[in-house]
């Protein structure tokens, strides 16, 4: 089965500080680099590394900074045919701030990404497949991922939603989404409820479930995950690693999961593997260049 994307396409600029400007300061920073981002390219690129064919539908702007965020992808193998260049607006831009303990700040211009509409949910209509693996985010209208999510449920294609960025009042049809993937910020604004420890964090993914999802996976960062289905709600901790960098971990989580569930895994013993790629992810700077291969992952 095919994981097919749709989403975010993005350069993401990314300045090491040692910590982050309070309103009004300048800081400087230590170290500066250009890379392939966006949650839904950075999603496909870690599906494919984990061995899935994968489709991304999405767009780009025709300007210098589309081969920056395509020529990578297309290389490793991620079908890029669904993908639309416009002349309306630039290639997508995230201006990200990473401090010394590896957390990041992001500041994103959509650019492109708002191009992604009718055309999209055609190529969707066009690709998907039953049984096929829908991955969305919310970076793109969340009015098209909820029309995908609906044409996926139709086609009969597993769906999973990755609610980032978090945003209040989603259309009801991606709380019903087979599998949703919040961190805890985000899992805080769909549920309202605030997480202050694993009890919390169950009880909101508990939260998800009564309110739609197939199953919901809450990530905790380095306090693990917990993830509730019908059957009950589960806790497993963080992979034991080093993080300089948490940029893009959530799409290696949302992307491995989707494609070793692809390849038949039951969802438990993809969520264990998933949570290791993120992890391992986390040991790396950037988010796509970051990624582990499925070698790395499934030792
Ligand atoms: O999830 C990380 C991604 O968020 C970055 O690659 C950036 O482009 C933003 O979309």
């Amino acid at each position: 089965m095919a994981v097919v994307v749709l989403g975010s396409i993005n350069v993401d600029v990314i300045a090491d500080v040692d910590r982050f400007p309070s309103p009004g300061e300048t800081r400087p920073a230590t170290q500066l680099a250009w890379m392939p981002g966006g949650k839904g390219a950075n999603q496909a690129l870690a599906a494919r590394r984990m061995g899935a064919r994968v489709v991304l539908v999405g767009s780009v702007g025709a300007d210098a900074l589309a081969p920056q965020a395509l020529t990578h992808l297309e290389r490793e193998g991620v079908d890029l045919t669904y993908v639309v260049e416009t002349r309306r607006w630039g290639t997508g831009l995230a201006l990200i701030a990473v401090d010394r303990t590896g957390e990041n700040t992001i500041i994103l211009y959509a650019g492109a990404n708002q191009a992604t509409g009718e055309h999209a949910l055609a190529s969707l209509d066009h690709v998907l497949r039953p049984r096929d693996i829908l991955l969305v985010q919310s970076e793109i209208a969340l009015a098209v991922v909820a029309e995908a999510v609906l044409l996926a449920q139709r086609r009969g294609a597993i769906t999973i939603w990755d609610p980032a960025p978090a945003l209040p009042d989603p259309p009801p049809v991606l709380l019903r989404a087979d599998v949703v993937v919040p961190n805890q910020k985000e899992a805080e604004v769909l549920t309202g409820l605030a997480i202050h420890d694993l009890k919390a964090a169950k009880h909101a993914a508990r939260r998800l479930v009564e309110n739609g999802a197939g199953m919901a996976v809450v990530k905790l960062g380095k306090e693990g995950l917990v993830w509730a289905e019908a059957g009950g709600v589960f806790y497993l901790p963080a992979e034991p690693v080093e993080a300089v960098d948490t940029v893009g971990a959530g799409d290696m989580f949302a992307g491995a999961l989707a494609a070793l569930r692809a390849e038949g895994m039951e969802w438990h013993e993809a969520i264990r593997w998933a949570n290791r790629a993120a992890g391992l992810s986390t040991t790396r700077r950037g988010a796509q260049p970051s990624f582990p291969r499925r070698e790395e992952v499934l030792t």
